[in-house]
């Protein structure tokens, strides 16, 4: 990741936690960047050119923040005020009569490597579409100690890298997917034809997984518009929110017709379980929107910036420019969006800002504590601790008096 481009993201944030959007016209949505000599120069920039990497396109492997749980019921909470885990945990199955896909390595090689998970069939649409399953041989060994035929598997919800939509319980809700062709984006011709089947199905499921998450990301906004309203918030902010909305659209089009192109086959979402949540207040708002978005769009656009320097297709690095110039751009609302709910709040609301910025500090350390960390991992951290921390900082420090940390614990799943 260019610290040159987290820096630019850094300085317009904090410009945003001072600045006051102009009026926004919804035919203007696509104009509504600011032109860069109203971005502020950054005078705490320390960034240097880093080499870190970033996401890999295909499915990370599970990490350490989705180490399979002993339930698979209940997400795992590893440290405090850590950022919501994306749900996790482990299952076994008795061997099928007839392998279908890759063998798992032997001793094992009667189990396929990957399989669908058992609650799928009956799950509700948020998370069979996009839970990634795989075999465990040491989860296997020690279960066929009981049960000889037993293929023990680890499964996980990948986190969305953008703004998510969540359900009633906090988990991200996303849409099954299923064949259609009429969210299929216009695209260039992509460089489809020198990849491996294998690589062209990796990237045919990854995309797909993103798309969903870029679906329900419109959901999303469309949430915050209605949480905005209930607590008077100004024109220019939901102006803004319905302008993002449409930007969700476009991704969503977009990742479905990368999944359509490296797939062979058209993809699209099924209906999303998407009923208003709760009355939320400007505390709620103020966390949510920093979870979700001041962190979650930061990590998007700098990921997507990341894969756009490195994939040597030109049709892909200007589609995956253009995606990470809007995710920056929701960043930037969603810092503005939470330096209002404290403008406008109370001690709750400066308490909750200052709570988010600890947890920035704790997942930090969390994840930067031991020896492996995932590429995904490594460039979440360069993020929290390039931009987001700086502009937590700033955040708080603009409050009078400053609020001291709270330890009752925030429900970030709330
Ligand atoms: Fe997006
Ligand atoms: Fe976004």
């Amino acid at each position: 990741m260019h610290g040159m481009t987290l820096g630019h993201a850094r300085a317009r944030y904090l410009s945003a936690i001072g600045a006051v959007l102009p009026p926004l016209a919804i035919a203007a949505c696509r104009d509504a960047t600011p032109p860069a000599s109203t971005i502020a120069s950054d005078p705490t920039s320390t960034a240097t050119p880093s080499a870190t990497p970033s996401a890999s396109a295909a499915e990370p492997p599970i990490t350490a923040s989705a180490t399979p749980s002993a339930s698979a019921a209940e997400p795992q909470r590893p440290i405090p005020m850590k950022f919501p885990p994306c749900p996790s945990g482990k299952f076994c199955v008795a061997e099928p009569a007839k392998l279908t896909g890759k063998p798992a390595p032997e001793p094992f090689a009667k189990c396929a490597v990957t399989t669908n998970h058992p609650d799928d069939a009956a799950d509700a649409g948020s998370r069979a579409a996009n839970r990634f399953v795989n075999f465990s041989p040491d989860d296997t060994k020690m279960e066929r100690e009981k049960d000889k035929t037993a293929c023990c598997y680890t499964w996980g919800l990948r986190c969305p890298g953008g703004r998510a939509f969540r359900d009633a319980t906090g988990t991200p809700a996303v849409a099954r997917t299923t064949a259609r062709a009429d969210w299929t984006a216009g695209l260039g011709a992509l460089a489809v034809d020198r990849l491996s089947p294998e690589e062209r199905a990796s990237l045919a499921a990854h995309w797909t997984r993103e798309a969903a998450f870029e679906h329900a990301s419109i959901a999303s906004f469309a949430q915050l518009t209605l949480d905005l309203m209930s607590v008077g918030a100004p024109p220019e902010l939901l102006s803004a929110a319905q302008c993002a909305a449409i930007d969700e659209v476009e991704h969503a089009r977009i990742a479905f017709a990368l999944a359509a192109a490296y797939g062979g086959e058209a993809v699209g979402p099924a209906p999303l379980a998407a009923s208003p949540g709760a009355h939320r207040t400007l505390a709620d708002i103020a966390r949510t929107t920093f979870i979700d978005a001041c962190v979650g769009e930061s990590v998007a656009s700098a990921t997507l910036a990341d894969d756009a320097r490195k994939t040597d297709d030109p049709v892909l690095r200007e589609l995956l420019s253009g995606m990470a110039e809007d995710e920056e751009r929701h960043a930037e609302l969603a810092w503005r969006i939470v330096a209002w709910t404290l403008r406008v709040g109370g001690e709750d609301v400066a308490r909750t800002v200052a709570d988010a910025r600890d947890a920035v500090v704790e997942e930090l350390v969390a994840l930067t504590h031991g020896d492996a960390i995932s590429a995904s991992d490594a460039l979440r951290a360069t993020v929290l601790r390039e931009v987001v921390l700086p502009c937590a900082v700033a955040l708080v420090a603009a409050q009078a008096p400053p609020a001291p940390p709270s330890r009752a614990r925030l429900g970030f799943n709330a």
